[in-house]
């Protein structure tokens, strides 16, 4: 048995504890005592099913199993992405200019900043261009997500003349109805591919061209079109000139990359002062993660509880419940960041792991959830973690919904872990509680906190995906999908091909052939 396994194992042998509320009655002091801080984030765990003996237990677990090394690791720029052969240095990305990253015997913070000030001269240009008047991202998953969710949380230091699309769907009807919307002199197209060969974006960008070309001529695209990508040769190709182009390096992995120039459409929103703000938030949490001992160690902390109740307890899914309607995709931006990290099942070392890995991760904002899928939450049989995020001032002057809102995710926090005792024959009404949840509360959601929460929750992946021992980094479960795309596309339109595949995906083919108009 490896590390990791070994002491997830003896997590095992730690005994459970009673409920909630009589863990609160003898204790009180665990709501001051199971609250970390760490930057502007005040987070509150005590309401998670853990006590003393299991806090130690879960800190020695992470120190045993090799935490701090993988951490340190990873900012010493090894090739911790095994299956790759590559570094894992996102936080690279969001280090200030004196600082010194090595990846591959070179110091990699100059080129970052390099591309950093190359897209802050041209962020203000299109800040200033009054006839630029909407952008639009093309790209999908990491090239997507971040970008999308950050710009909607953000959207309160936003540029006030321009409006942002995000197209990521293959579905025409994604860029069919941005482009119905638009006019294309005063549109600026990013097409945001970290490979710039993934046939979504790659789709959508040649759609979106050909509408740019047919209205205004070809001599048009240079200055509607930029790129950002790893790969300048396929962005050429495209047929957009690379000195349109922003780049980035393959150690930064596509979900881990809204903090490079994949986050130009953010930093044309924000203005690259906010964009340096959003960078030093991540910085604060990763200094954090570095620095804090253990047993005050956010990232630590929050992973290792998430293991307690996906590995011990067995609860299999973890919903993440924003109380701030900007943060409406953060559930799905995480969920690409857990579920594509974490969803492994093959060790470092080749094996198969023994244990469960990344939980399932969902969520939306609340109070809309209250009145749809809580129910489940509250008295359904499977037990779900939860994280509930909020903020003290809104960024609007409703400040009476703002109480509410507040209101209702602290009630909310408080029915799941203490219930309520239902009069007798009256079943239906109890409210068994011991529900765990933790409560992550900050003054206001600015650039810096947005980029702490972001930090924290990919260290929180990092910790988790060094605990189960899997390369937290690599993403070989999407590759077979996107080959049998590859082969049915033709398939569905030319010869047909009989009995290319099992009975069920033939008589599908067939049926599309058939229905096809
Ligand atoms: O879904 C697989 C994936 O490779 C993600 O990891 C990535 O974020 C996304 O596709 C988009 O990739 P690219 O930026 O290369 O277009």
């Amino acid at each position: 048995m490896d590390i990791s396994s070994t002491a997830l194992s003896r997590l095992g042998e730690v005994p459970r504890t009673p409920h909630l509320r009589e863990l609160f009655s003898t204790d009180p002091e665990r709501a001051e005592r199971y609250v970390v801080t760490a930057g502007d984030l005040r987070i509150d765990f005590s309401k998670q099913r853990i006590d003393d003996v299991i806090f130690s237990a879960l800190v020695e677990a992470a120190r045993t199993g090799g935490v701090e090394e993988r951490r340190d690791a990873m900012f010493a720029g090894e090739h911790i992405n095994v299956t790759e052969d590559r570094a894992v240095m996102h936080v690279a990305l969001r280090a200030p200019r004196n600082v010194e990253m090595i990846v591959d015997g070179a110091d990699v913070v100059p080129d970052v900043h390099a591309v950093l000030d190359q897209m802050g001269v041209f962020a203000e240009r299109v800040r200033a261009d009054e006839r630029i008047a909407h952008v639009v991202n093309i790209g999908i998953g990491g090239s997507d997500l971040g970008p999308a969710m950050a710009s909607r949380a953000l959207a309160a230091f936003g540029h006030e003349r321009m409006r942002f699309s995000f197209v990521s769907n293959v579905d025409g009807a994604d860029i069919a109805s941005v482009l119905a919307g638009s006019d294309p002199a005063a549109t600026l197209f990013i097409v945001a591919s970290k490979t710039f060969g993934t046939i979504e974006t790659l789709t959508n960008a040649r759609t979106a061209r050909a509408w740019l070309v047919e209205e205004l001529g070809e001599e048009a695209v240079s200055d509607h079109f930029v790129a950002v990508s790893t790969n300048a040769e396929r962005v050429a190709e495209f047929g957009i000139n690379t000195d349109n182009m922003f780049g980035f390096w393959d150690w930064v992995g596509g979900r881990y990359s809204v903090d490079s120039a994949i986050g130009l459409s953010l930093m044309i929103a924000i203005g690259p002062i906010g964009f340096r703000e959003f960078l030093d938030g991540f910085r604060v949490i990763d200094e954090h993660f570095l620095s804090a001992p253990l047993a005050e160690n956010a990232p630590v902390i929050l992973a290792m509880l998430g293991i307690w109740n996906a590995n011990v307890l067995g609860f299999d899914t973890k919903a993440v419940l924003p109380y701030a309607q900007e943060l409406a995709r953060f559930p799905a931006y995480l969920q690409q960041l857990d579920m594509e990290s974490n969803g492994k099942s093959v060790k470092l070392d080749g094996s198969l792991v023994d244990v469960k890995t990344g939980p399932i991760v969902w969520g939306e904002p609340g109070t809309n959830g209250q009145h749809a899928f809580y129910q489940l939450i509250h008295q359904g049989t499977r037990i779900v973690p939860v994280d509930f995020i909020g903020f003290a001032t809104p960024h609007n002057e409703l400040r009476y919904h703002q109480d509410l809102l507040v209101a209702n995710l602290i009630a909310q926090s408080e029915a799941l872990a203490f219930g309520r005792k239902s009069l007798p024959g009256e079943p239906y009404r109890n409210f068994e509680g011991n529900r765990p949840n933790t409560v992550i509360l900050a003054d206001e959601l600015t650039p810096s906190v947005l980029g702490q929460l972001i930090a924290l929750y990919e260290h929180v992946v990092h910790v988790q995906g060094t605990m189960w021992g899997i390369d937290s980094y690599d993403q070989w479960g999407v590759e077979l999908g996107k080959e049998l795309a590859n082969k049915v596309t033709p398939e569905l339109t030319g010869e047909p091909t009989p009995d290319a595949h099992d009975p069920s995906t033939n008589a599908l083919i067939a049926w599309y052939r058939t229905h096809r108009k």
